[in-house]
């Protein structure tokens, strides 16, 4: 009922674990595969470990996240060997994820991931936790998506997703961009820049300051990006922001998405949200008479 094919690959379920939610060991995204993931992404790895930002780096409310972890990672060599174990353990699809600071590090973190059995390969430009360091994030500039998707195709044979950003006022665009230069799939969205503070302290409660929102808050948002997107361009994306529920999940494909991301929903329902979100997506397509994802993938879209 829920088998979905993504860039010529079958995935069980639709529902992918979102980048950075588990970590990127192979123990950690097989446990998820067991519990009921139908493909996984990896944390965003960079070409050198990196420790990320101080605490505290995530608060969590009744319906958001916000988060800046500052894209703590362990670097591409000790992922290339976590991705190897993984393929040991499990042949479920596997995305790595990759994003650097200046447009030629993609091209060589592509070339050095390609050695590790991925299935695909997410390009971050898209984190709103790190501007200090690296500026302005890529998926604001249809110039540097061009650029960075042109290199990175170059450099590897795996199919490349786009990460994109709702921070950016013209996501279409950009989406656009990433479709003419060679992107095989786009993944929408990534956090939505925000902030907290702490009212007694006087003081914003991130270290960073501002962080990036997901959690339900998110879903909405991310819907109408994927909606706008879908009704935009040809390759596939994997719907991601705020989906906790089977109902979420199913919007996302009924607004055009072919995958549909959980993160935050981990946090919410417990390490076993893939297993539920998959069963209330069965039981309203049983009561709705859905036979298939196919039937109604983008049926809003007019
Ligand atoms: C703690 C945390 C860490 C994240 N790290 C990454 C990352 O390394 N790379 C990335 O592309 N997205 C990262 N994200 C964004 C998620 O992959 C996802 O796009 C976002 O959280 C929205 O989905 P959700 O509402 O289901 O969590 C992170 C999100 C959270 C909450």
């Amino acid at each position: 009922m829920l088998q979905t094919n993504f860039l010529k690959k079958q995935f069980s379920n639709p529902l992918v674990l979102a980048s950075g939610i588990l970590g990127l060991t192979a123990a950690s995204l097989h446990r998820t595969v067991q519990n009921g993931a139908g493909g996984v992404t990896a944390k965003s790895v960079s070409l050198e470990p990196r420790p990320g930002h101080p605490n505290p780096v995530i608060i969590s409310k009744k319906y958001y996240i916000l988060n800046a972890v500052g894209l703590s990672n362990p670097g591409v060599v000790e992922a290339v060997k976590e991705f190897i174990k993984f393929k040991q353990l499990c042949a479920t699809p596997l995305i790595a994820s990759i994003f650097g600071g200046h447009h030629d590090e993609f091209g060589e973190l592509a070339e050095k991931i390609s050695a590790a059995p991925i299935d695909f390969l997410e390009l971050n430009l898209s984190c709103p936790n790190v501007s200090h360091e690296f500026g302005r994030p890529f998926a604001f500039s249809t110039e540097a998506v061009t650029i960075i998707t042109k290199k990175v195709k170059e450099k590897t044979k795996i199919p490349i997703i786009i990460k994109l950003s709702p921070n950016a006022s013209n996501i279409t665009e950009i989406a656009k961009a990433a479709e003419a230069a060679g992107a095989d799939a786009i993944c929408a969205v990534n956090t939505l820049s925000g902030m907290a503070i702490d009212v007694k302290m006087r003081q914003p409660i991130l270290h960073n300051k501002h962080g990036g929102v997901s959690g339900p808050a998110l879903f909405p948002v991310a819907l109408k990006c994927v909606y706008d997107i879908c009704s935009t361009i040809k390759i596939p994306i994997i719907g991601t922001g705020g989906v906790t529920s089977g109902e979420d999940a199913l919007a996302m494909i009924m607004a055009g998405a072919t995958l549909v991301g959980i993160g935050s929903a981990v946090y919410y329902r417990g390490e076993n949200a893939f297993n539920k979100i998959t069963d209330e997506m069965e039981k309203i397509m049983t009561e709705e008479g859905i036979k298939n994802l196919e039937e109604i993938r983008g049926i809003c879209i007019h």
